[in-house]
């Protein structure tokens, strides 16, 4: 794997981290559902922050008010100091947020390579149509070529999608995430359903490009893994926040102990 991405700059551990993604008050009811409650976190340029939390406390659902893909009854985002609660999806991805899903959804016929090569030459999803049939193709697959061999699967570049093991789909879906040159790199579930040597090789991958520079947060159910390769937890239970901090300090809280115990009993030894 090459070790420099060039679009991203190197952190500088010396410097004071400026807040690059701010997250405030987001309330999201669906009906009679309080799926989130008053949420509020900063994120830290440069930051490898991970969201935590058992099933159903929110999660996903943040994700999506932060990238506005649903209506959050109240939310304010600001990326890079700039207001983007108001904007469409769209013009969100464009500012510099890239979401990856926990369900993988490439074009399966299509080359992995296309499957990036596409999001590199618009970096638009709404118009992929589009950048199918114009100009600037090689460029683009030079530059997913790029991704590709930063998510290690440079190899199978030229295969089609369908058949590729999950490992394979996991690693294009952050590939395609890069390939937008987002600001932060919003993950969600990467790990999931991957055996642990191909969990622990894809958070090292993560890891990996956060440290050349690039934010990330990655919603998790891995614990291991998150408190190998994070440097801060903020952990959802019910819709609230009930811990943010250092990945030692937060699995030490009574509180976040309390959340996972009953719920999720295996996540408790971690
Ligand atoms: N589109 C939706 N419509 C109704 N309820 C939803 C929807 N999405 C999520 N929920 C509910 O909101 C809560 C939070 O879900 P989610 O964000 O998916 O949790 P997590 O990702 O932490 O597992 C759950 O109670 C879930 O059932
Ligand atoms: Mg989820």
């Amino acid at each position: 794997m090459p070790s420099n991405l060039p679009a991203m700059p190197i952190r500088d551990e010396s410097k004071k981290m400026d807040v690059i993604l701010d997250i405030s008050n987001v309330t999201v009811r669906f009906g009679g559902v309080q799926a989130l409650d008053d949420v509020s976190f900063k994120v830290s340029e440069g930051e490898f922050l991970c969201l935590i939390g058992p099933n159903g406390a929110g999660k996903t659902t943040l994700m999506r008010a932060v990238t506005g893909v649903i209506n959050p009854q109240s939310a304010t985002v600001r990326l890079a100091g700039r207001d983007i609660s108001n904007l469409p999806t769209h013009k969100r991805v464009r500012m510099g947020l890239a979401l990856t899903h926990q369900i993988v959804r490439p074009f399966r016929s299509m080359t992995v390579l296309d499957n990036v090569a596409l999001t590199a030459g618009h970096r638009l999803i709404s118009r992929i149509s589009r950048a199918m049939i114009s100009g600037n193709r090689s460029d683009a697959r030079k530059q997913a070529r790029k991704y590709l061999s930063l998510v290690g699967i440079e190899d199978v570049a030229k295969q089609r999608v369908v058949g590729q093991p999950l490992g394979v789909a996991k690693r294009l879906e952050v590939a395609r995430a890069l390939a937008l040159k987002p600001k932060v790199l919003l993950l969600d579930e990467p790990l999931a359903g991957l055996n642990s040597v191909e969990a622990a090789r894809l958070a090292n991958t993560v890891a990996d490009i956060n440290r050349q520079g690039l934010t990330v947060v990655m919603i998790e159910h891995n614990l291991g893994e998150v408190l190998r390769v994070s440097q801060r937890l903020v952990v959802l239970d019910n819709g609230r926040k009930i811990a943010d901090g250092s990945p030692v300090d937060v699995m030490q809280d009574p509180t976040v102990r309390a959340a996972y115990v009953g719920k999720e009993r295996r996540y408790v030894a971690a």
